[in-house]
Parts: structure tokens; sequence; C-alpha cells
């Protein structure tokens, strides 16, 4: 993949992240999530890549754009060949809301290195790079946490985990409690919370519970590039579900996605710009005649870690990022 595609990824979710917080608060998930997705899918047109969704907003009969299987990018001869997934507002609610650690998120690497994951739930752990290796999905909660406490050097009481705020969590959350770490309950947004475990700024050490598998393989891409852990098992609530994990080759029904299955290859690149304020990225704030951004951008061969600050002068923005009927309720 070309160096240069990091950056032009940014443009792609500072679009969605802009169209999304015009929807703050509104109590209109929908619409929100419809902004940052037609924001998104117009400026993929201007991107040097011959891109195909696999993880997106649906599959072809229930998406009408960024659906499984749709081309993006300009797909010039040269252009870089590429697996796209896509999250172009995580944490619909929060934007509806107007809380914390929205973001539109995209992740990238090279043809066929991204699992397939179907929408269905994933029961997740990750750590960022000073836990590597010290965790496992298949230990029990007090053994991983013991593990992080040691690898950070902290007192098991100085832990904290983050678990998505459900009724499927009470269990995992007595057994946290019952170690003696501590938790932050998080309403909505766990690719947020998984990242968070590789910055140490942002308090959170450990991320456990079951979530969305789409975003799973998008916080591993993230985790990938910082040199943190992901580890997922898929956990499907029917038949149906059984079936898509078959159809994919996976005949153990507690087969663990390791780090290489969920992003073979050594490169992959990660973008996200905050929509809500977070605890690692700001949430876009308009000022008048511009609007301020403020992005995460990664990319896992090189490790580097950029933090992107961006002023966009609203004026100039082609009318499909910032459209005036957004307003109309
Ligand atoms: P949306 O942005 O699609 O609303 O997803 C938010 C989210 O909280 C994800 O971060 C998480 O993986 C998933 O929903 C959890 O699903 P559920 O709300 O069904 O527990």
């Amino acid at each position: 993949m070309e160096r240069s595609l990091t950056l032009e990824l940014v443009r792609v979710t500072e679009a969605a992240a802009i169209a999304s917080a015009r929807w703050l608060g509104r109590g209109r998930k929908n619409e929100a999530d419809d902004a940052a997705t037609t924001a998104m899918r117009a400026v993929f047109d201007t991107v040097p890549m011959r891109g195909t969704v696999v993880i997106g907003e649906g599959e072809m009969d229930e998406a009408p754009m960024l659906y499984i299987g749709e081309k993006l990018g300009m797909y010039g001869p040269n252009d870089p060949e590429v697996d796209v997934a896509v999250d172009p507002l995580e944490g619909t609610n929060i934007v509806a809301k107007g809380t914390w650690n929205a973001s539109a998120v995209i992740a990238v690497a090279d043809r066929g290195n991204l699992l397939h994951a179907p929408d269905m739930y994933m029961e997740k752990i990750a750590v960022g790079p000073a836990a590597r290796g010290r965790v496992h999905l298949d230990a029990s909660v007090r053994d991983n946490i013991l593990s992080v406490a040691d690898a950070l050097g902290k007192s098991v009481h100085d832990v904290v985990a983050v678990v998505l705020d459900r009724p499927r969590h009470a269990r995992l959350i007595e057994d946290i409690r019952e170690v003696g770490a501590r938790i932050k309950l998080i309403p909505d947004g766990d690719v947020a919370a998984a990242i968070h475990t590789a910055f140490p700024e942002t308090g959170t050490d450990i991320l456990f519970g079951i979530g969305g598998a789409p975003e799973g393989v998008i916080a591993a891409v993230a985790l990938k590039c910082m040199g943190g852990e992901f580890q997922g098992r898929l956990i499907p609530q029917d038949e149906e579900e059984e079936r898509r994990m078959a159809a994919m080759g996976i005949r153990d029904p507690k087969h663990i996605f390791m780090m290489d299955e969920l992003v073979k290859g050594d490169d992959a690149i990660f973008a996200a710009t905050g929509v809500t304020d977070g605890e690692l990225m700001r949430g876009v704030r308009f000022t008048g005649r511009t609007a301020r951004t403020h992005s995460l951008v990664m990319r896992a061969k090189s490790g580097t870690v950029r933090f992107v600050d961006a002023e966009h002068r609203l004026e100039t923005k082609p009318n499909l990022v910032i459209k005036d009927d957004y307003y109309v309720v």
C-alpha cells in the first residue's frame, strides 16, 4: 500500500465526522448515520485506490451505499488493491444523545487481508502494547487482570477495565469487581474503548465483553498499528448466524480469532475522526465559517501514529459534504 494513502483516508473520515456532527444531540441516530455514510461514500471517490468493502453498512440488498462488495476509490490502473472496512458512524446513539466517543472510522489492508466478519456478536478482549501476549480469551477474568496488572507494573486495584453497559455483561462485571480492578461502563462505542487501551493517557487498560464483530475487526486493525493485541470469538444468536459461521469455514464454535487472522500481513491503515468529544479525540467544533476536526491515523508497517488537527472552510467544501437539508427537521 502507498504511504500517501494514510493521509487520503483521513479526508474521508473528516468528511463523515463533519456531516454526522450536524446531528449532535438531536435524537436522530439514523439521520446521523446516513449523513456520515453519504459524506464518506462521496469522498472515497477521490482516493487513489482500488478498494472493495469487506465490512460496511450491510449486504448489497440492505444498504444503498458502502455495502459489502462495493467498489471504492478512483480505480486507477496503478492504484493499490485493498480491502476496506468502514464504520461511517461508530456510536449512532452517542451522536443522537450528544455524549462521548463517537467517531467516523475506516480500516484498510491489502486485498484479502481483512477478516470478512459477519454482522453478529463477538466476544472480545483488547490490550495495548505493554500487555501484548499477556491475555487470552480462554483465560479467566481474574488471570487476565492479574496478568495485565503485572505487565503494566500496576496494582490490580489501579487496573481499569472497560465494558459495554449491557445486561449480558452482569457476570463479567461481577468478576472484574471481585478481582478488585476498576471498571468504566460505556453506553456504546467499543472500537474507541479498544483503542484507548493502547493510550495510557486515556486511563483504560483492558477491554472485555461482547460487541459487534465488524467493530472487532476494525479495532484489531487499530491495535495492530499500535502493537497491541485483540482477540475475538463469534457469538451466534441463532441458527442462521451459526450457518454464516460455518460458511466462513469456522467449524469450532469456540474458535478464537487472533490478530493474524483478523488482519493478515504486516501492513494496514486505520483512520478515525472524532464526531463527539472523547478521551483521545475532540469532536467536531463548528465555529461559524469553519469546522475543526481531530483525527487519529496510523499505519501498521511503520507504526506511525498521527493526530491530525484540521480546520475546514465550510464554504469551500463541496455541497455533498455539508448539505443544507441536513438542518431540515
Ligand atoms: P452503532 O454505532 O452501530 O450504534 O454501534 C455502537 C456499538 O456500541 C458498538 O460499538 C458495539 O460493538 C455494538 O454497538 C454493541 O451492540 P449492542 O448495542 O447490540 O450491545
